[in-house]
């Protein structure tokens, strides 16, 4: 136990001098950007993108159930319309009172000049409200040290898919 604690500490030490060096991030240029995109979760039939993978109740969503995505990311809410990227998260049914969820997205883009990069999302979307605000935790490539928020709101739910609007509002370098 002592020496492992003695490891950790020589690690902390030794990570000391570079955490010092990240003052220089301070030089870089923020960056504001705003993004509307739509993300289509299919829910049933042979291309569903969305699946209860664990839980108390499979047949019924309930306060533990565990879902896994990929859903598609296009530019309008029509599911003809161009592919940009993929929603690749979960989303925990986290409220014994009602069917809150707790989501962990990455924001998967894979067209144009941000082809590569990613946004990670996480946050709360209550069973009540018909829009959620979530919290941008961090990104990749072009959106490297994001932060900022992302509104979203349904504009078609249906027995087999819902289609979500979200406008990311991001600061990064
Ligand atoms: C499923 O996807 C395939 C390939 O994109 C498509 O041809 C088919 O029409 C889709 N099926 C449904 C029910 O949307
Ligand atoms: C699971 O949910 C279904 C549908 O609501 C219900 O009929 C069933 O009794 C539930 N099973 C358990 C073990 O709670
Ligand atoms: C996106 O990037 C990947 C990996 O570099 C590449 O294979 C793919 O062709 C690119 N897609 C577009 C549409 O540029
Ligand atoms: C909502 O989705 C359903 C099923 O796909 C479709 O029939 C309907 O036209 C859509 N409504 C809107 C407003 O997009």
């Amino acid at each position: 136990m002592a020496m492992s604690n003695s490891l950790y500490l020589l690690c902390l030490l030794h990570l000391l001098p570079l955490t010092s060096v990240s003052g220089s991030f301070g030089t870089l240029e923020e960056k504001q950007t705003h993004i509307k995109l739509y993300f289509h979760e299919i829910i049933s039939g042979p291309n569903e993108t969305s699946f209860i993978v664990a839980g108390p109740n499979l047949t019924s969503h309930v306060f533990g159930d565990i879902v896994i995505f990929d859903n598609a990311l296009r530019e309008g809410p029509d599911p003809s319309s161009k592919l940009i990227g993929r929603a690749q998260g979960t989303s925990i049914l986290a409220s014994q009172t009602d069917q809150s969820v707790l989501t962990a997205i990455n924001f998967v883009f894979t067209q144009g000049r941000i082809n590569g990069s990613t946004i990670a999302l996480f946050g709360r979307v209550s069973a009540s409200d018909t829009t959620a605000e979530r919290t941008v935790i961090g990104g990749n490539g072009l959106f490297r040290m994001a932060r900022g928020y992302a509104i979203s709101s349904v504009v078609n739910a249906s027995t087999e898919s819902y289609i979500i609007e979200f406008n990311f509002h991001l600061i990064h370098y």
